[in-house]
């Protein structure tokens, strides 16, 4: 993927968050199966991987799987499962020759055996790159990581009194910084239980254009966009 535009003008999130979405309508507007637009939504995130983390972007976030997606077709749940086994194989040497590191985000069960393998494979494999970090939310709810990140301060006797925002952080799937951008694709104005403490800052981003053919030139706009806007945290604006 190529970009005619100039990234040294433009400013730089460090973490960027997507939400991974229509490429089942993608597919039904062409006249072919819902499982056909996930194949394409998996071919273009290869790519669209690539293309954002060589713009400088430091912790990239992908929401793929929901702990909700579970109430879809039995047949959808398993082609989407065997798309995250081939990707994960078929990606490894990516991830390594661009010294990504990936981690995961959610629930173990109920995902097949052969999801959670390929994952951990993945996730072992790259554990010591250093060159960014792509955080796949799988099997994720951002209501389950904040019951989950109480359970394991509950069950390690923190004590409470002297608890911080970034102590809790530390209890969640991984320890990221917040998220700065965050984009879904699609046209769809919710954040369907997405990365919840973590998007409390972020500056959102709804293109229309559905997941299969979001590229480089539809990220460039989400950062010329992110660009122009003022973050102002509570303070004062500084325009
Ligand atoms: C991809 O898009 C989301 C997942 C990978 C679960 P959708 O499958 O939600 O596509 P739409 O929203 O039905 O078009
Ligand atoms: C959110 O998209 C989950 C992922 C993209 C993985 P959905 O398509 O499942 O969300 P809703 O049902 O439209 O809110
Ligand atoms: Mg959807």
């Amino acid at each position: 993927m190529n970009s005619e535009v100039d990234y040294s003008q433009l400013k730089i999130p460090t973490h960027v968050a997507i939400i991974v979405d229509g490429n089942g309508r993608w597919a039904v507007e062409r006249g072919l199966s819902r499982l056909k637009g996930h194949d394409a939504g998996f071919d273009n995130l290869r790519n669209l991987v690539r293309y954002i983390m060589s713009r400088g972007v430091k912790v990239l976030s992908l929401y793929v799987f929901s702990t909700e997606n579970f109430k879809r077709a039995k047949e959808e749940v398993g082609h989407l499962m065997d798309l995250f086994v081939l990707m994960y194989r078929r990606d490894l040497q990516i991830f390594m020759e661009d010294n990504i590191k990936v981690v995961f985000s959610g629930r173990d069960a109920p995902l097949p055996k052969s999801v959670i393998k390929a994952r951990d494979e993945m996730a072992e494999a790259t554990k010591n790159n250093t060159g960014g970090i792509v955080n796949f939310c799988l099997n994720y709810g951002g209501r389950a990581e904040i019951m989950d990140a109480v359970k394991k301060i509950v069950h390690a006797s923190v004590d409470v009194d002297k608890l911080t925002d970034d102590d809790f952080r530390h209890y969640l799937y991984q320890d990221l910084p917040d998220i700065d951008l965050m984009i879904r694709t699609s046209g769809e104005l919710r954040l369907s239980n997405f990365l919840l403490w973590q998007n409390s800052y972020a500056e959102f981003y709804f293109p229309k254009t559905k997941f299969p053919d979001f590229g480089a030139a539809e990220f460039d706009q989400a950062i010329i966009e992110y660009t122009s806007r003022d973050r102002r945290f509570g303070g004062n604006t500084k325009a």
